[in-house]
């Protein structure tokens, strides 16, 4: 059942909280056709959508930029045109449905939420998706909780299928970037010694996340991100595990690092391997995990994220260490909606120390 905008506004009245009227159109960042991130044009006439039973309409304030966006955008992941980018949004309740209103979510509830099109000054989210923000947690750490957040939850809880115990090593690269610098603090927290990765210039950054053992490498000339050849990572790690290697390695930056984490594998190790943000990782034979009888998994945040329970689990411990201090996450850069391209440009230049986001007025 469609609810058109004219009763989404009917019903935003009522319980308005500061929203006087849904507009039909707002801005948005638009895919027309694939490419770099000049494709990404801001469109001050897209239609607001209407929503569904079941469903509320978000006034977004922040939208997180993620590597997936620019996976989108350039064609290497396949969308159907047009679409507004982003995947990860956060803002205010502005209206809902029947549906969604009885499940208890009023005008006005600060929320943060992962569907595809957030780059835009509304969204249509189904009530199943939305994560309440609780008082006290910025809807900007929130929005940026709900693909890094929850991604480094699943990483260090579940992905590597308990084959790590507390007191154990991990290795978790590129730790002063997004995901990782997350992951490794969560690590620590579940009692795994941690070993990060990182760039020079994110050393301040990648000291914060309270590793056992920092590798810090040189950067790739003109970018800022780590030059893998520049430090013998497998030695330092066999030096540092006296030779046993660790029992989960984390890996979002994929070709560059690959052998790297294999051959820093415990004996009956796993190498999770969960992104791509320097390429793609080739396939290799399977045999050649048999010098540790190790195991590969490649994951991705929607299996792990599969019902209201397991988002509520995850959302619940994040939200809960971000109110205790326990985990501190930085907002690296915000850049307004209007300059879409530049928030792309900045993340692929492996340049952010922390979440990248869009401000929406
Ligand atoms: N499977 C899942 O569930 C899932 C969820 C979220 C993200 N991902 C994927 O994981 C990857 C990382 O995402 P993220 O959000 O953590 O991104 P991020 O915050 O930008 O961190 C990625 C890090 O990769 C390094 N990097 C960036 N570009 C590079 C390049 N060209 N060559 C070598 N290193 C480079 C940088 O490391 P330093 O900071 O150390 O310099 C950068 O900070 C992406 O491929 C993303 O799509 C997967």
């Amino acid at each position: 059942m469609r609810i058109s905008a004219t009763i989404a506004r009917a019903g935003m009245r009522r319980g308005a909280r500061g929203f006087s009227a849904v507009p039909k159109t707002m801005r948005a960042a638009v895919v027309r056709q694939v490419g770099g991130p000049d494709v990404l044009k801001v469109e001050k006439d897209y239609p607001v959508p209407a929503i569904a039973d079941g469903q509320v309409l978000v006034k977004n304030q922040f939208a997180g930029i993620n590597f997936i966006d620019t996976y989108h955008r350039s064609g290497m992941y396949k969308r159907e045109l047009p679409f507004i980018g982003g995947q990860e949004g956060g803002g205010q309740i502005a209206a809902l449905s029947p549906k969604a209103e009885a499940a208890g979510w009023k005008v006005g509830d600060r929320v943060a939420y992962s569907i595809l099109q957030t780059y835009s000054e509304f969204s249509a989210v189904p009530a199943a998706k939305l994560l309440k923000v609780p008082a006290g947690v910025g809807l900007d750490v929130a929005t940026a909780c709900v693909v890094q957040g929850l991604t480094a939850h699943y990483l260090t809880h579940d992905a590597h299928a308990q084959l790590i115990k507390p007191g154990e090593w991990c290795l978790i690269h590129g730790v002063g970037g997004g995901t990782c610098q997350w992951a490794a603090q969560m690590a620590r927290l579940r009692g795994y010694k941690v070993i990060g990765t990182c760039a020079k210039g994110k050393l301040s950054v990648a000291q914060q996340t309270r590793c056992d053992e920092l590798i810090v490498l040189d950067e790739v000339p003109g970018k800022s991100f780590e030059d893998y050849a520049s430090v013998d990572v497998v030695k330092r790690v066999m030096e540092i595990t006296a030779g046993q290697g660790c029992k989960a390695v984390i890996d979002g930056i994929g070709l560059n690092t690959m052998d790297i984490s294999i051959n820093s594998l415990a004996r009956r190790g796993i190498f999770v391997s969960f992104g791509n943000a320097s390429g793609a990782v080739p396939a290799f034979p399977v045999l050649r995990l048999i010098e540790k009888s190790a195991f590969v998994t490649r994951p991705k945040l929607l299996d792990y994220t599969v019902d209201r329970a397991e988002l509520d689990r995850r959302a619940g411990d994040i939200f809960g260490w971000l109110l205790s201090g326990e985990l501190k996450v930085g907002i690296d850069r915000t850049f307004p909606l209007e300059k879409a391209a530049d928030g792309h440009i900045y993340l692929e230049a492996g340049k952010s120390t922390g979440k990248v986001l869009y401000s929406i007025d």
